[in-house]
């Protein structure tokens, strides 16, 4: 039965360029969405840039042009890249557009109407100079648990901490540097406590993946909590219906606005939108999204359709995040790879080839590891897959002109291929492109035994064997063709140069079980180069370059000439590594021949150490001896020309007698931890 599919992925966010990150989901939905259209399906896929809210606005503000200018710029570019990957959208559109204002007003309005939507006044963080409310993001300041400097209004990145942004000390707005202050407004608010028990079963019914059903389980036990969906002005974005200066948050109207990309895609192509909205219907809808933004789309979502009486969508398939060589991606090591960084250096079908084989139907995240990506491309696809058709197709083009014999000389190895297409298919469905990319690089792996057998270039120069010559070629094209089948919805682009080869029509699945025979086939050009070092070192460097040029440092405050600006940015583990303990100093002495150094013995309980610090300008021994102070107790030993110095004792101040050892209160023990 032909099935009728709306397929989406995640609305990228028009503020920024698309990074390899976000290609594991574009790439994920068109394998998947690619797959059906070849089992002759109908199926729709949709995108659109999110173009709506505060940093896009901010951002449009910095670069003096209108959100409008902004967001157009950022869409082409997304577009470009999409379409370099061989991301087959058949519609791209903008959450900034007629159909989702139109959309979101009617699902607003019909929610509103039944009675899902309350008003309530609430305080918030508020700019006086820029005039604006201040989300999370915005503020910052130091942390209320461990004192960072410079955290956001949300969480600490240095001790993890989450908190409410009015709980932050010292904050400031980061779009004009005063100080915040508190401030009233009313908000709108999504009941969703009102879609408890259809959103309890909706997401205890298959339509989710079953460890994404247990997370939400946790979401449910805390109680589900009422959604604030307004903002107030200036915001980029729709203005509510019947308010005033009152905008959609931009989550309110980003997943309308894959029904707005398909609603215009319907309009232009003809298709009856209504029929895959409504209640009942027997198409699909499926979305595919990141792990991080489940809760929008497994609770908001299905209950904003069903407040406004439109059918919910079927699925949602959840997958992780994307790590590179076993890490978050980072600008300083260079592997914040921007799509166009990698398009500028190598072929897009390796990328979609290496995280096929790398996604399961999970949310466990992928690894990028760029020694394993090009091992497994060099050995897989162009020692594996392409090299089956060089190894037969110069034959056939030399010596009989390109013609393919009229039967296979071993339609047993050929039924075996085409036996596997329904597993295969299987495996694509459940979305285990892992499981099928080790399916087809087993029997490539065949392919290439049966032609390392039978040696077509031993016969070639034996006389009397051309027939044989022509049917092992004949059969190695052929299992070439079944693979390139299988292959076709991970690499779109080399199929297509297959069939240009093999002179044929565009492949659909079931192509795979009919064998060529008889046919001639066109001459021979390499499909595929190897992925070299250098192109891989390229795109680390490019990544390196091109980011930090838009890593813009925050503003610095005008301070006191005697403090020193802050140092270069360190990541939490680098502080980790520093072990500091509270020292007794047991004993403190002059260092003969030494104008700066006292030679200090510290307790730290655990041992003894002896330290030279460069501390006599403001300490005499007597000052120092029985106090408590802080050592770096882990920093290697350095050999100085006065003995051994075991570490470091903290001090502050520009020097001379404005130094000050670092004192703990009395009640520290020697050999405590620091934190
Ligand atoms: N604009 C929202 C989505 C709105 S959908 C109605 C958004 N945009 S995003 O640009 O931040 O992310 C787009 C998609 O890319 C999301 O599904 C997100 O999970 C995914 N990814 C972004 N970074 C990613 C990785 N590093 N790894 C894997 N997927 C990632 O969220
Ligand atoms: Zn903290």
């Amino acid at each position: 039965m032909q099935r009728k599919i709306l397929v989406t992925s995640a609305l990228p966010y028009a503020n920024g360029p698309i990074h390899l990150g976000h290609m594991v989901e574009y790439i994920q939905t068109d394998i998947w969405v690619r797959f059906q259209k070849m089992r002759g399906h109908e199926c729709h896929y949709v995108c659109a840039d999110d173009a709506h809210g505060t940093p896009i606005m901010l951002r449009a503000q910095n670069e003096d042009i209108t959100p409008e200018q902004l967001i157009s710029d950022v869409s082409k570019e997304h577009q470009a890249d999409f379409a370099d990957f061989g991301i087959g959208f058949d519609n791209y559109h903008s959450t900034h557009s007629d159909e989702n204002r139109a959309l979101a007003s009617q699902i607003y309005l019909a929610n509103r109407d039944a009675g899902h939507i309350e008003a309530r006044t609430i305080s918030q963080a508020y700019d006086p100079e820029k005039e604006m409310f201040l989300p999370d993001r915005f503020i910052r300041g130091e942390c209320p648990k461990c004192g960072a400097a410079d955290q956001y209004g949300d969480n600490c990145e240095a001790c993890g901490a989450t908190y409410d942004p009015t709980e932050l000390k010292n904050p400031v707005s980061a779009v004009s540097g005063a100080t915040p202050i508190t401030k009233e407004s009313e908000h709108y608010f999504f009941k969703l406590g009102d879609f408890e028990k259809t959103l309890r079963e909706w997401t205890h019914s298959d339509h989710l993946q079953p460890e994404v059903t247990r997370k939400l389980s946790e979401w449910f036990e805390s109680g589900l909590q009422d959604w604030d969906i307004s903002r107030d002005a200036p915001y980029f974005g729709f203005e509510i219906p019947d308010t005033e200066n009152k905008f959609f948050y931009v989550w309110m109207d980003a997943p309308i606005g894959y029904l707005a990309s398909f609603k215009n895609y319907c309009e232009r192509e003809g298709i009856d939108f209504n029929e895959f909205m409504k209640p009942g219907s027997d198409t699909e809808m499926v979305h595919f999204i990141g792990k991080d933004i489940i809760y929008f789309h497994a609770l908001f979502w299905p209950a904003m359709l069903e407040g406004a009486g439109f059918r919910q969508p079927d699925n949602i398939y959840a997958h992780g995040f994307l790590t590179v060589d076993g890490k978050k991606m980072s600008k300083s090591r260079g592997t914040f790879i921007k799509a166009r960084s990698y398009l500028d250096h190598l072929n897009p079908e390796y990328l979609r080839y290496y995280f096929a084989a790398k996604l399961g139907s999970g949310i466990d995240d992928i690894d990028l590891n760029l020694e394993d990506f090009q091992t497994r491309i060099n050995a897989d696809l162009v020692g594996k897959v392409v090299n089956i058709a060089s190894r037969c197709a110069g034959f056939l083009s030399k010596r009989f002109d390109g013609k393919l014999a009229d039967s296979l000389s071993d339609p047993a190895l050929f039924n075996e291929f085409t036996a596997q297409a329904e597993s295969i298919a299987k495996r694509y469905e459940a979305r285990e492109f892992g499981q099928a990319m080790r399916e087809i690089m087993a029997l490539a792996d065949k392919a290439n035994q049966y032609i390392d057998e039978m040696k077509p270039w031993v016969l070639a120069k034996e006389e009397g064997k051309d027939a044989e010559v022509q049917a092992i070629c004949t059969m190695g094209i052929n299992l070439f063709r079944v693979l390139m089948t299988y292959l076709k919805p991970v690499l779109p682009r080399t199929a297509e140069q297959a069939e240009a080869f093999l002179n044929i029509d565009a492949l659909a699945w079931s192509d795979a079980l009919m064998p060529l025979l008889s046919h001639s086939i066109n001459k021979f050009q390499p499909l595929m180069t190897r992925v070299e070092q250098d192109k891989i070192d390229a795109i680390i460097e490019a990544s390196k370059d091109s980011m930090s040029k838009t890593d813009k440092p925050t503003q610095a405050k005008s301070v006191d000439s005697n403090i020193e600006p802050i140092a270069a940015k360190i990541q939490f583990d680098d502080f980790a590594k520093i072990d500091l303990r509270v020292a007794k100093i047991v004993n403190a002495e002059h260092v003969e021949g030494a104008d700066k150094l006292l030679k200090l013995t510290l307790d730290i309980g655990l041992a003894e150490k002896q330290v030279f610090a460069g501390i006599k300008s403001a300490y005499t021994p007597e000052d120092l001896i029985g106090k408590l102070t802080v050592m770096v107790a882990n920093l290697a030993p350095r050999k100085m020309r006065f003995g051994l110095s075991e570490g470091m004792v903290l001090a502050a101040g520009p020097g001379g007698k404005d130094l000050f050892i670092l004192n703990p209160d009395d009640g520290a023990q020697p050999g405590m931890r620091v934190k």
